[in-house]
């Protein structure tokens, strides 16, 4: 039925949800982002057989520094986990590692882990999964204007040269596209401090779905829902 799919360059996922799926089973909510690891490992695969080129998901954001400290123990133990796992699967598919957010934010052990697998998956030319940890839209657009002012500050840069293309250029990943599509789980309609910058055109897609219940084929509906939208960047098209 998803046969001639043509799937969307970039797609960014908000994970949600696994708490709820713990808590409608009676489990802690551990178990819940482990079931949640496991839909990550569905995904990211998904979206190599589609030929996604670049995936990015919010993996552990700003705001979710506030949960409490056996929680985020236990997110950060799973990302471990999950990168020592999935290196050789990376590397065998041709996976790119990259990874944006204040990567400060997390401990020094999981930082070397993730600087690691970046560099040894640095060739990986099938498709790039980019994590964001310890991100903040509104961070992000922080850091970028204070590397901006400290470049100005030092007579290097005049403020009206500052352009949309200079400002990008000093987002976390100024090399990777902004995402055609951005999926959320388990039904909130919010962006949650999700790359504010750059999903100004990103076509949203909101599912009810949890995110350890996300399959391949609940990825390939909303690509196939992608597809069907116009997508005009604000403009009139020839047919208007
Ligand atoms: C939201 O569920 C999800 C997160 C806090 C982040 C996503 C984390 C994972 C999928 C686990 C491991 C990640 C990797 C990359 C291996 P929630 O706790 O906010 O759910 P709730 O809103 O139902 O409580």
């Amino acid at each position: 039925m998803h046969d001639a799919l043509k799937p969307p360059h970039h797609i960014a996922v908000i994970m949600d949800g696994n708490g709820r799926w713990a808590r409608a089973r009676g489990l802690p909510r551990g178990l819940g982002h482990r079931a949640g690891a496991q839909a990550v490992r569905r995904i990211v695969e998904a979206c190599c057989d589609v030929g996604v080129r670049v995936l990015t998901l919010y993996a552990f954001s700003w705001e979710n520094r506030d949960r409490p400290a056996a929680e985020i123990r236990e997110l950060m133990g799973l990302l471990e986990e999950f990168i020592r796992r999935e290196t050789p699967t990376l590397l065998a598919n041709q996976v790119r590692l990259r990874t944006i957010g204040r990567m400060e934010e997390l401990s020094a052990d999981v930082v070397a882990s993730l600087r690691r697998v970046e560099a040894q998956t640095a060739q990986g030319a099938r498709m790039t999964l980019a994590l964001a940890l310890g991100y903040g839209g509104r961070q992000e657009i922080v850091d970028a204007a204070r590397r901006l002012a400290e470049r100005a500050r030092q007579g290097l840069l005049r403020p009206e040269q500052i352009d949309e293309a200079m400002f990008a250029q000093q987002l976390y990943a100024p090399d990777l596209p902004d995402p055609d599509l951005l999926i959320r789980t388990s039904g909130e309609q919010r962006l949650s401090n999700f790359l504010l910058w750059q999903s100004s055109y990103t076509e949203l897609y909101v599912t009810p779905k949890l995110w350890p219940d996300f399959t391949k084929e609940d990825l390939l509906d909303a690509i196939a829902e992608y597809e069907r939208r116009e997508r005009r960047f604000g403009r009139v098209t020839a047919q208007a």
